[in-house]
């Protein structure tokens, strides 16, 4: 672990457990998404003291839609009052919000919130947090694909990237998820070619400063050589 190797700029969070930790206490599943979103809060602002810039958390996957509709639209109601809509809590953090996903496969009111609070939030310097809602990596490379063909741009790895949702953040340095499954999930396939991975066992709503710091601890002893040698 010598002191010259990068710090870990962008974190990728995949936020799992929310049902399982609800199930454990007997509350329904929407319980858990609640307690959830304070975790989340734990999270920016522990990632923040730990100088990490960027942090993009799966929030809502392409994939969500085939949960029951109380679910889906209790999970949207959260995303307009409580994540999108802190805006105190943004502004004493400093905390910069930006949105990817197919955005426009969302409801006009989620939208409208979504566009509100990255626009009040724009000049925040602090930490930016992603917030990945109807997102899927397939839909974002698509997307990108479809882009380029329709301005007659020629389809380089250079050109997919510069036109995907993330293209604007730094490298995704590390991808975590939690409640110990291993898998993706269709999260940043892309961003993820050459990312460290962890996989953490505690479920999402019981995060906090203590999880951030063990991965910092954990990236820290990454060597990254990218196909070459170190
Ligand atoms: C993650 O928790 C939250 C979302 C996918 C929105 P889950 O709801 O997937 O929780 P488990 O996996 O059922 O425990
Ligand atoms: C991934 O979690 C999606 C989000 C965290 C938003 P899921 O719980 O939906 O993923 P699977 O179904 O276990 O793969
Ligand atoms: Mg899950």
């Amino acid at each position: 672990m010598s002191d010259d190797r990068p710090g870990l700029k962008h974190l990728g969070i995949i936020m799992d457990g929310n049902g399982r930790w609800a199930k454990k206490r007997n509350l329904p599943r929407t319980a858990g998404h609640l307690e959830g979103l304070k975790a989340l809060k734990r999270v920016i602002i522990e990632a923040a003291n730990q100088q990490i810039k960027w942090v993009t958390f799966y929030a809502f996957s392409t994939e969500n839609w085939k949960r029951t509709e109380e679910e889906v639209s209790y999970l949207m109601r959260l995303f307009t009052s409580k994540l999108l809509g802190e805006l105190a809590f943004y502004r004493t953090h400093q905390i910069r919000i930006l949105a990817i996903g197919d955005l426009l496969g969302l409801s006009s009111e989620v939208q409208d919130v979504i566009t509100k609070t990255v626009e009040a939030t724009k000049d925040h310097e602090g930490i930016t947090a992603v917030i990945a809602i109807n997102y899927g990596g397939r839909d974002e490379i698509v997307r990108s694909v479809n882009r380029l063909i329709a301005s007659d741009n020629q389809i380089t790895v250079e050109s997919i990237a510069s036109n995907l949702d993330l293209s604007q953040a730094p490298p995704v340095d590390m991808i975590v998820r939690s409640a110990g499954e291993m898998r993706l999930s269709n999260f940043l396939l892309w961003e993820s070619a050459y990312a460290e991975f962890g996989f953490y066992e505690p479920l999402w709503p019981d995060w906090g400063a203590k999880e951030i710091q063990l991965i910092v601890g954990d990236y820290a002893k990454r060597v990254r050589t990218y196909g070459g040698l170190e």
